[in-house]
C-alpha cells in the first residue's frame, strides 16, 4: 500500500521503516532538511537496535523514501500518518501546533480520499481537531474530498521499538468509519499473523487507551518506589517484597522494579498531560498527581543519600556515575534521572566522572560546556580519583563488576545503587558500603 508519514522522530521513523519492511511504499516527510539528508545517506539519528539495517535496505530498494516536500507526499498516499512531536507546553499539556500544522497542510494538498492516522500520543479530542483543521483547508479551496481521521496509538518501547513494531501485542484502531477500518486492517494484516490483535473502538477511547496504558505502568513504578521508601525506614528489603508480590498473577513481575525514578519521553509527559486533560474537564486526578510527585522525589534519592553520607558537605568531592541514559539500550537522555542527580551534585560543589555505553555524545551535547564533568571511555576509568560510585542506569555491562577493584579505586568506598543491581552482602564483603533503593544500609531508618 502507499503510505505517507509525517515526522521522522522516534515513532515516525520506526513505524515507517517497519511498514516498508512489510512491503509497503512509504514516504517519510520531515521539515528538518539536514535530518532528511542524513537519513538518505542511511545515517540513523537515534540509537535503536535493529533499525539501521531495515532503513538502509528499504531505502536502497526504493520502498522507503525521505523528503521535505509535503505536497507530493500527500498526493502519494492512501494512508497518511501523523507522527510529529507533541512536546509539553509550560503547564504540562501536550502542545499540538505541529500535529495541527500537518493537518492543515494535508487539507491544502489532499486530492482524493485518504485515511489520516494520528500516531503521536495526543490528548483525547485531538482527532476531532485534526478533522476540523483538514476540513477548513479543504473548504477554503472549495474542494469536496472525503477523508477519515483515525487514532492508532503506538506502544513502542525505546530499545525494543523495532521488535514491538513488527510484533505488536495489540493494534488499536480508533474510528467509526468502516472504510478506514478496512484499509488499516489491510495495512496491518502482515503484523497480525497467528491471531488477530486488532482492537477496534471509537476514536476517543483509542486516544485515552494510550494514556491509560502509560499511566498504569508509571503508577506501578511509583507504587513500588513508595513501598521501597517505606521498606528503607522499617528495615525491610524491597527486593524480597517485590518477588513476594510479583508471584501473584494479578500483580505480575513486570514493571515493579523500584529505582531512581522513571524517565524518558513518554511516562513523565503522558502522566502530566492526562492529569491536565482531567483538570480541563473538571476532574482532579489525585492518583496521577501522586504518581508524578513520587517520581519527582525519587529522582532526588541518590543525591540525598550521597549528601547524607558526606554529612551534607559535597564540596570538592568527585562522584563516579555509571549510566546516564534514562534506561538501557538507548542514548536518550530525556527526563533521565542522571540529569537531576548531576545537576544537584554540581550545585553542591561536587564533580562528576561519568560513563554510559551509548549516551556519551548526547551528554556531551547537553553538558559539554561544564568543567565539573568528565565523560569517560569505560566504567573503571570513571572511578579514577572518585570518592564514591552511583549507579543510575541498569546497563547489563554494570551487572557483575569487580567489587575488589572498585574498592581499591574509590576514596570513600561506597556504592549508591539506584537500580538495585547488586546484592548488598556481595558489595559489603568487598569492603564497600552499599546503599540501594529500599534495601542495603539505610540512611533514613528511624530506630
Ligand atoms: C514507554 C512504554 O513502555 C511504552 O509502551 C510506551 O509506548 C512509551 O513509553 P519507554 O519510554 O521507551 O516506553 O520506556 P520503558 O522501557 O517503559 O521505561 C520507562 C522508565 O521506567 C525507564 O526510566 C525505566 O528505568 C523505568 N522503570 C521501568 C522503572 O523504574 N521500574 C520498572 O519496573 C520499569
Amino acid at each position: 500500500m502507499k503510505v505517507t508519514l509525517f515526522g521522522t522522530g522516534y515513532v515516525g521513523l520506526v513505524t515507517g521503516a517497519c511498514l516498508a519492511e512489510m512491503g509497503n511504499h512509504v514516504v517519510c516527510v520531515d521539515i528538518d532538511q539536514a535530518k532528511v539528508e542524513r537519513l538518505e545517506r542511511g545515517e540513523i539519528p537515534i540509537f535503536e537496535p535493529g533499525l539501521e539495517p531495515i532503513v538502509r535496505r528499504n531505502h536502497a530498494n526504493g520502498q522507503l523514501e525521505f523528503t521535505t516536500e509535503a505536497a507530493p507526499a500527500i498526493g502519494h498516499a492512501q494512508i497518511i500518518f501523523i507522527a510529529v512531536g507533541t512536546p509539553p507546553d509550560e503547564d504540562g499539556s501536550a502542545d499540538l501546533q505541529y500535529v495541527l500544522g500537518v493537518a492543515r497542510s494535508i487539507g491544502q494538498h489532499l486530492d482524493r480520499y485518504a485515511v489520516i492516522v494520528n500516531k503521536s500520543t495526543v490528548p483525547v479530542g485531538t482527532a476531532d481537531r485534526v478533522r476540523k483543521a483538514v476540513a477548513e483547508e479543504l473548504a477554503a479551496r472549495g474542494a469536496n474530498i472525503e477523508f477519515d481521521v483515525v487514532s492508532n496509538p503506538e506502544f513502542l518501547k525505546e530499545g525494543d521499538a523495532v521488535e514491538d513494531c513488527l510484533r505488536p501485542d495489540r493494534i488499536v484502531i480508533g474510528t467509526s468509519s468502516e472504510r478506514a477500518v478496512d484499509l488499516l486492517r489491510k495495512l496491518y494484516a502482515p503484523f497480525n499473523r497467528n491471531h488477530d490483535r486488532t482492537v477496534v473502538m471509537d476514536v476517543r477511547s483509542a486516544e485515552l487507551t494510550k494514556y491509560a496504558a502509560n499511566a498504569m505502568l508509571a503508577t506501578k513504578i511509583s507504587f513500588m518506589n513508595e513501598i521501597a521508601n517505606i521498606a528503607e525506614r522499617v528495615g525491610a528489603d524491597v527486593e524480597l517484597v517485590r518477588q513476594g508480590i510479583g508471584s501473584d498473577p494479578r500483580i505480575g513481575y513486570h514493571f515493579i522494579y523500584p529505582g531512581a525514578g522513571y524517565g524518558g519521553s513518554c511516562f513523565p509527559k503522558d502522566v502530566q498531560a492526562l492529569e491536565r486533560t482531567a483538570r480541563a474537564v473538571g476532574y482532579e486526578a489525585r492518583l496521577l498527581g501522586a504518581v508524578e510527585a513520587v517520581n519527582h522525589d525519587q529522582k532526588a534519592k541518590l543525591f540525598e543519600f550521597i549528601q547524607r553520607y558526606f554529612h551534607g558537605d559535597l564540596h570538592g568531592r568527585t562522584i563516579a556515575l555509571w549510566g546516564l541514559a534514562f534506561k538501557p539500550n538507548t542514548d536518550d537522555m530525556r527526563e533521565a534521572s542522571s540529569r537531576r542527580l548531576m545537576e544537584a551534585l554540581w550545585s553542591a560543589g561536587a564533580k562528576v566522572r561519568a560513563f554510559d555505553p551509548e549516551a556519551r555524545e548526547e551528554t556531551q551535547r547537553l553538558y559539554g560546556h561544564r568543567d565539573d564533568m568528565v565523560l569517560c571511555d569505560n566504567a573503571y576509568q570513571a572511578l579514577e580519583g572518585a570518592d564514591v560510585l552511583a549507579i543510575v542506569t541498569e546497563w547489563k555491562a554494570f551487572r557483575s563488576p569487580d567489587f575488589a577493584r572498585i574498592r581499591a579505586m574509590l576514596k570513600a568506598p561506597a556504592i549508591f545503587d539506584g537500580r538495585n543491581l547488586y546484592e548488598p552482602e556481595a558489595v559489603e564483603e568487598a569492603g564497600l558500603a552499599y546503599y540501594g533503593i529500599g534495601r542495603g544500609r539505610s540512611l533514613l531508618r528511624s530506630e
